[in-house]
């Protein structure tokens, strides 16, 4: 049984040259990108970074060159021809996004990339879009997107002041102008937010950007400052300016990726993964455990209370998008084992605060098979009085013996997340970070 007849999933977004696998066409390093292909057998040491979001070889074992690897590799690739940075410096293969009646390719190095499906069923790339030239830097690939106004709230970060900027698109895709926020004092790893119906909301992380280190040290521009005490920051959703951010100190918080937020009473409440060990996010992943938590800060008191709710090592969660910035019980999550392979998917209910343990289902792929992150598609999307898990799982999944792919569709509502359709892929489908499911008619206004 198909989730529902007129959509269609596109993802993940991590590409191999030579697979079957969703890719933008028009940047050459979106179409060669392999650093963070985990399924294909290769000779080459093989790790995925912060850095992978940026750089195509990043993950490469060092090189004789006095530069670093992902650099003389991007310098041979411009000088041979094969790589004309003027045409996109990014990877694209991070994460999708629709939003003002447009399907983007994202990486957070780079500008969106416009896509669309042609009708026979490829995917083709317009281009990378500047918004009429409002977006002249990169974009998060993480952006938020209003399920009630159709609004699109992201950010960029950077190497240089300000290293934090937040911006939003109306909801007919149309940018406003920039918030720089200055008071992001380093410049930090900033992978993702989230957002409330009246708020914004940054991790200040220990991972941060240098430059010179990059230049210098032949290392990747990624470093830990154990030094640092982790910050969460909150700004007004519609804030024309920084004057009312507020920063709220959060010692043993570094969280990478952000689940959901809302407003409760006088004070926001957010679910996020916290990664344990951040310096392990740099080079040994596998080493990485994500304690997923509810993080609450209360706006009038300034304190931060904090409360994990599993234990087992979870990260690449998503929930039902239309409670997206509002309060929702379930949150469905990849498990590491280890990370980044994923070997099963937990639904967690966050409303159950009196046990540690919020798992209330789940489902292991089994010996030798992994996915990727999974995405909620509702079974009645236009009904307003579903149960929030009245819908579908979708993931793809690879067994690595058989090597084949499937792509299933798991019952959300049920304990053990039954299996109501596996579809057999004509070709391999490599992990990637992040899917998005697209309804078929928005993809056809493409
Ligand atoms: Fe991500």
């Amino acid at each position: 049984m198909a989730p529902t007849r007129n959509t269609f999933r596109v993802g993940p977004t991590t590409c191999s040259t030579g697979t079957a696998c969703f890719t933008p066409l028009g940047s050459p390093e979106a179409a060669r990108c392999s650093a963070a292909d985990m399924s294909r057998p290769t000779s080459t040491p093989l790790s995925v970074t912060p850095a992978t979001l940026y750089f195509p070889t990043s993950s490469l074992a060092s090189t004789a060159s006095p530069l670093p690897p992902h650099v003389a590799l991007s310098a041979a690739r411009v000088l041979t021809g094969q790589y004309n940075p003027a045409n996109g410096i990014g990877l694209a293969n991070t994460s999708l996004a629709f939003f003002g009646d447009r399907l983007y390719a994202l990486g957070e190095s780079d500008l969106p990339y416009s896509l669309r499906l042609t009708s026979n069923g490829d995917i083709e790339t317009l281009g990378r879009h500047d918004f009429d030239g409002k977006l002249s830097m990169n974009m998060t690939a993480h952006p938020k997107i209003d399920p009630d106004t159709g609004e699109a709230f992201a950010f960029r970060y950077g190497f240089i002041r300000p290293f934090l900027t937040y911006f939003r698109f109306d909801s007919n895709g149309v940018k406003q102008p920039d918030v720089p926020i200055f008071s992001m004092v380093t410049p930090t790893f900033l992978h993702d937010f989230a957002i409330t119906k009246k708020h914004a909301i940054f991790a200040d992380i220990q991972i941060g950007l240098n430059l010179i280190d990059m230049i210098t040290k032949r290392a990747t521009p990624f470093g830990l400052d154990p030094s640092k005490v982790p910050r969460i920051g909150v700004i007004p959703l519609y804030a024309k300016d920084e004057s009312e951010m507020r920063w709220f100190e959060v010692p043993g918080f570094n969280g990478v990726h952000a689940t959901n937020a809302w407003d409760e009473d006088d004070a926001i409440v957010m679910v996020a993964p916290n990664v344990l060990s951040a310096e392990h996010v740099l080079e040994r992943v596998d080493l990485v455990h994500c304690l997923v938590e509810k993080v609450r800060i209360d706006l009038k008191t300034g304190i931060v209370t904090r409360q994990p709710i599993s234990t087992r090592n979870l990260d690449f969660a998503v929930i039902n998008p239309a409670y997206l910035g509002r309060k929702n019980k379930y949150v469905y999550a990849a498990e590491g084992d280890p990370m980044p392979k994923i070997s099963g998917v937990v639904k967690l209910d966050v409303s159950n605060v009196e046990h540690k343990e919020c798992i209330v289902a789940s489902r292991m792929f089994g010996p030798g098979c992994y996915g990727g992150e999974p995405f909620f598609v509702a079974r009645e999307p236009e009904n307003p009085e579903a149960d929030e898990d009245n819908g579908f799982l979708v993931s793809y999944v690879h067994d690595e013996k058989a090597g084949e792919s499937r792509f299933l569709v798991m019952d959300a509502k049920s304990p053990q997340l039954d299996i109501v359709a596996a579809v057999r892929m004509p070709r391999r489908v490599p992990y990637g970070f992040h899917g998005l499911f697209v309804r078929e008619s928005d993809l056809n206004n493409l």
